[in-house]
């Protein structure tokens, strides 16, 4: 149940520490090292490329697994929308490796995909939260997420299992292959663990914000690059889904090709800032929408951080932010739609699991 939690999303935010706890407990042998299934491992390492195949919030973890995976192991990976690979396969490689992501393990779309590569003959591997789902049963493996339950029809904690379980895989996959570690993983999730807790401590600052900037506001924009990128794909669809505020993710840099057209008096702009390499480009495109009238908040990484900001995150190994940074959007969703006086758990017009194509 809910407990003492009006909702389940509210709820689902606040077991992130403890299902990133329960991830590194799950994948650690009693030696206490990272540990998964060799055939995992070997069939990835005869392969030539990735193939992550996903929708909505699934698809956008799969571009901060894309990152890990290719940062990690050195193989290339791209990522796809099931609905949009199915019914238009772009040119495969010789030897694909696919992985499936999907919180329900039963959506229609990524299914059709599993059917095709089946048929084709290539090895497949699926990341869920409910074992024995039908794209576990289908694929030729699967990982569990072990987030538990996901009630809520917007996903929180399965975005942030998902890009925890493909940190674990990168990192056992390089190992394999014999390349030398990029991160403790065990390590620098438990200290992510930490981070997402001091962030939730802080849910009053999103709560206010949300009721000052966007609860009567008709859009917003989320902006950032890079890692930041991947990650405001999926804070905007979290806002849109729950609040109904028109609200776009863009890539910082685009704003000048056209999308700052959109900007007027009082539009929030959303930054997020934890990759140094961009952070001063990134901050530069914040101070270009607020020269156009709108109200900047800026969200960066200790470290980065700026006196103008609306929040500093606690610090985490760079190729981790998301699964911090996501948090305080998370929350900025949550009471976004909570004072806008929407059925937080079952926004309109949509379903948990979306077994049609
Ligand atoms: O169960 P799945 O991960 O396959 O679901 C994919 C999407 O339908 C799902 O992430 C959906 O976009 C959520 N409403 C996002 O919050």
């Amino acid at each position: 149940g809910k407990g003492t939690y009006p909702y389940y999303m509210a709820k689902e935010i606040d077991e992130q520490p403890a299902v990133m706890r329960k991830i590194i407990q799950n994948y650690q042998n009693e030696q206490g090292e990272l540990e998964m299934d060799p055939e995992i491992l070997d069939s990835i390492l005869a392969s030539d490329r990735i193939y992550i195949v996903a929708c909505g919030t699934s698809y956008n973890a799969g571009w901060v697994g894309k990152q890990l995976l290719e940062k990690t192991t050195n193989i290339p990976t791209e990522v796809h929308l099931s609905s949009e690979f199915g019914y238009n396969m772009p040119l495969l490689t010789e030897k694909p490796f696919f992985i499936f992501l999907s919180q329900s393990g039963e959506t229609a779309d990524s299914r059709q995909v599993l059917v095709q590569v089946n048929e084709m003959g290539y090895p497949s591997l699926t990341l869920t939260n409910v074992p024995g789902s039908t794209l576990s049963r289908e694929a030729q493996f699967t990982l569990l997420l072990y987030a538990g339950p996901e009630i809520a029809v917007a996903s929180t904690k399965a975005y942030t299992a998902q890009i925890a379980v493909m940190s674990i895989l990168a990192e056992l996959t390089a190992k394999a292959k014999g390349l030398p570690v990029e991160m403790d993983v065990a390590h620098e999730l438990a200290i992510v663990a930490s981070a997402i807790e001091s962030v939730i401590d802080d849910k009053e600052i999103f709560e206010q914000l949300s009721l000052t900037h966007l609860s009567t506001s008709r859009n917003a924009f989320y902006i950032g690059r890079g890692i930041d990128y991947y990650l405001v794909m999926e804070a905007s669809l979290k806002l849109k889904e729950v609040s109904y505020v028109q609200t776009e993710g863009f890539a910082a840099g685009e704003l000048k090709h056209g999308t700052i057209a959109l900007i007027e008096d009082n539009t929030p702009v959303i930054s997020i800032i934890t990759d140094k390499k961009t952070a001063g480009h990134t901050r530069g495109n914040a101070h270009e929408v607020i020269s156009r009238g709108a109200h900047s908040m800026i969200i960066s990484m200790d470290g980065l951080n700026q006196p103008e900001d609306a929040y500093v995150l606690p610090k985490v190994h760079e190729l981790l932010t998301p699964l911090v940074s996501v948090i305080p959007t998370q929350l900025i969703a949550y009471y976004t739609s909570l004072h806008r006086g929407n059925d937080v758990d079952k926004p309109r017009n949509l379903a948990k699991s979306v077994t049609v194509e």
